[in-house]
């Protein structure tokens, strides 16, 4: 498939290729894969780039191996994460002996608990696009970067953008796309509960999910149903509707990772008391609503007119302005 996108392998490159992508959070989760290879999901998702929070890249040709720096520290080649990424770059070298050194900055705080993972494949996917000059349009790069990790698809772009799962069997239909619209008072808070790496991550999750649970066979129409209405309140700017699709969709995607057995629950007890509170400050007419991905951190979406009650109320929270620069 890279074949189609990049066309024969055997090309001059530059000096060094360098880029940046956002982190996301969905808004509608992608959970389910019809193609673990590909990373192609069983169903459409919809995410909020999270505006200069994210992944720089640069990438430069090196002697001998492939070398991988995260934030100035040298990583272990034979550590998982060094190894992901070294199978990656091999989808992609113009000869066997042709190496990489590759220098990576997230510049959201670790203590965010936000996945590297899909600023990190966005980015990197963008910058060997500058590396060796093949100039891919928006859907060509999100296919790249969907085969580092499924919700990269989304990081290639800032704003609203909605992944297609696309039918085919190859993959080159399922991409992602802007949704052209500005919410400038939109908010997003992070709040961290832990920092831990999790146990078990969304591959092994999602693999145990769609295998186990009989609750999965409503979420890809739930997951159809909750896109539609969120992009009906985006250009509508209807935040009641948005963060209450938002949430119902993050709470059904768990409600299928509880029904699986082995039983996957994310959640601690912090957690939970985060949906208390922001159910409470909603009783009280406070529009805050949450979303949570395959993890313990929450995530609040709230419009600029309450910033000052989400700072009182959750103090270590990291508040993002998606739209402003
Ligand atoms: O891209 P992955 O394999 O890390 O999967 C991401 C899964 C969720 O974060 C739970 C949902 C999503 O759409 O981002």
């Amino acid at each position: 498939m890279v074949q189609k996108i990049i066309g024969p392998r055997a090309l001059p490159h530059n000096e060094q290729g360098e880029a940046f992508a956002p982190s996301n959070i969905a808004l509608c989760k992608y959970w389910g894969k019809r193609n673990s290879d590909l990373n192609l999901p069983l169903n459409s998702s919809l995410s909020l780039s999270l505006g200069h929070l994210g992944t720089h890249t640069r990438i430069r040709a090196n002697a001998f191996k492939d070398e991988i720096y995260m934030n100035e520290q040298r990583l272990d080649p034979s550590a998982q994460f060094s190894s992901r990424l070294i199978a990656y770059l091999d989808l992609f070298r113009p000869a066997s002996d042709c190496y990489f050194r590759i220098d990576t900055h997230n510049n959201f705080p670790t203590a965010a608990g936000l996945a590297s993972s899909a600023s990190g494949y966005a980015a990197l996917a963008m910058a060997l696009n500058n590396f060796f000059s093949w100039n891919l349009d928006g859907a060509s790069l999100s296919i790249l970067a969907r085969l580092g990790s499924g919700s990269a698809a989304r990081s290639v772009y800032d704003g609203f953008v909605e992944w297609h799962r696309g039918e085919s069997e190859d993959g080159m239909d399922s991409y992602a796309e802007q949704i052209p619209a500005i919410w400038s008072e939109l908010r997003l808070a992070i709040i961290t509960v832990s920092r831990a790496v999790k146990t078990i991550g969304s591959t092994e999750g999602m693999r145990r999910t769609v295998e186990t649970s009989a609750l999965y066979a409503a979420w890809p129409e739930k997951a159809t149903r909750d896109i539609e209405s969120i992009r009906h309140a985006i250009w509508g700017k209807d935040f009641a509707e948005l963060g209450g699709t938002a949430e119902s969709n993050a709470l059904a995607m768990h409600a299928t990772m509880l029904d699986s057995r082995p039983a996957l629950l994310y959640w601690l007890p912090e957690t939970v008391a985060a949906f208390h509170k922001i159910w409470r400050l909603r009783q009280d007419g406070i529009q805050l609503y949450f979303t949570i991905d395959a993890g313990p951190n929450v995530k609040i979406l709230f419009e600029e007119k309450n910033e000052h009650i989400v700072r009182g109320e959750f103090d270590d929270a990291e508040i993002v302005r998606p739209f402003v620069c």
